[in-house]
């Protein structure tokens, strides 16, 4: 499966942080936002990512990113001229997608929480279809509301920002697709505000029965990061839980490490090159911990 994080928008909500510096930059606490939702798809397993943003924005995150190698990733970049919808990320990205299934997270969306690997797997493990999440909140109409079936607990209807919701269920911005979800985005038409919305590729799926939902429980924080509050309320949330643990939210050397991608003289030399900043002390602890459980190297067979 591959992964895309959309990243592109104007930020007008956060002007005027975002007059020079794209939104999925700005810090929350100690990383820059995109580290959240790209963490989310290296625990899904997920190595082939596409970051989309604008023009004038995609200069930096290249400078940030490079070409993933460092973590075990392959990195592409794509523009998205204006903001023309979420599902336009699979116009934009049609080359890369190809035949593949495909992850898209947007790059302003933050998870943590308990059982949130096993989840995030079980989406990339899907073989055909889309599998979404619903995630309860107390202000539903900000978001894409799904109402579900109170017996099978499957969807019955979606709606994108209902004045009315019919559930207290929003939709979070990770979506997982089979490979047709390129065809589908082709053939759909922009809204009343002019977008190809995400709730209508959704709903194509929905009609053909074939549209999972997972819940997310309360054991999960969903943040999204879009205005000066809510983005004050992820850094907050990140460096309490960071401090009280001792360990790191989505910090992407890390799951690297623990995922297989790079090894651990690999997880050494990117702790070396962070200068003396409190992440390179965060990894340097990992790397002491770890140290401690392998095998110790020229060991003889035997001892
Ligand atoms: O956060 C989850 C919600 O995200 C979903 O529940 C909604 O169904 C979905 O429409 C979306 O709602 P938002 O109001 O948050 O969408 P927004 O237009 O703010 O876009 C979300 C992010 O995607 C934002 O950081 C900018 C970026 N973006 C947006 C558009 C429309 C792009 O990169 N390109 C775009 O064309």
């Amino acid at each position: 499966m591959k992964g895309i994080i959309l990243a592109g928008g104007l930020g007008t909500r956060l002007r005027p942080l975002t007059s020079a510096i794209s939104k999925q930059l700005l810090p929350v606490y100690d990383k820059p936002m995109i580290y959240y939702p790209l963490s989310m798809l290296m625990l899904a397993g997920i190595r082939e990512i596409q970051v989309i943003s604008t023009s004038e924005h995609l200069p930096a995150f290249r400078r940030l990113l490079g070409d993933g190698s460092q973590w075990g990733l392959s990195f592409s970049y794509a523009e998205q001229d204006r903001p023309r919808g979420l599902a336009d990320a699979f116009r934009v990205g049609r080359t890369f997608v190809g035949r593949d299934p495909v992850c898209l997270i947007l790059g302003d969306n933050i998870f943590f929480g308990h059982g949130l690997p096993e989840v995030l797997r079980q989406g990339a493990s899907l073989e055909e279809g889309a599998v979404i999440f619903a995630y309860r909140v107390r202000d539903p109409s900000r978001y894409a509301v799904v109402d579900l079936d109170e017996t099978t607990g499957k969807p019955v209807a979606l709606e994108e920002k209902p004045e009315h919701p019919r559930s207290n269920y929003a939709v979070p911005g990770i979506y997982f697709y089979d490979s047709e979800v390129v065809s589908i985005a082709d053939r759909l038409e922009p809204s009343e505000r002019g977008e190809l919305e995400i709730t209508d590729l959704n709903r194509v799926y929905l009609e053909l029965g074939k549209l999972q939902v997972l819940l997310l429980g309360r054991g999960v924080a969903w943040l999204d990061a879009g205005t000066h509050e809510a983005l004050m309320q992820a850094g907050s949330f990140v460096q309490a839980v960071q401090e009280r643990q001792g360990m790191m939210i989505s910090c992407p050397e890390e799951i690297a490490y623990r995922m297989g991608f790079i090894d651990f003289e690999r997880l050494g030399r990117l702790a070396e090159a962070m200068a003396d900043s409190g992440y390179r002390g965060h990894l340097l602890k990992v790397l002491a911990e770890e140290s401690g459980r392998l095998p110790v190297i020229g060991a003889t067979a035997g001892e």
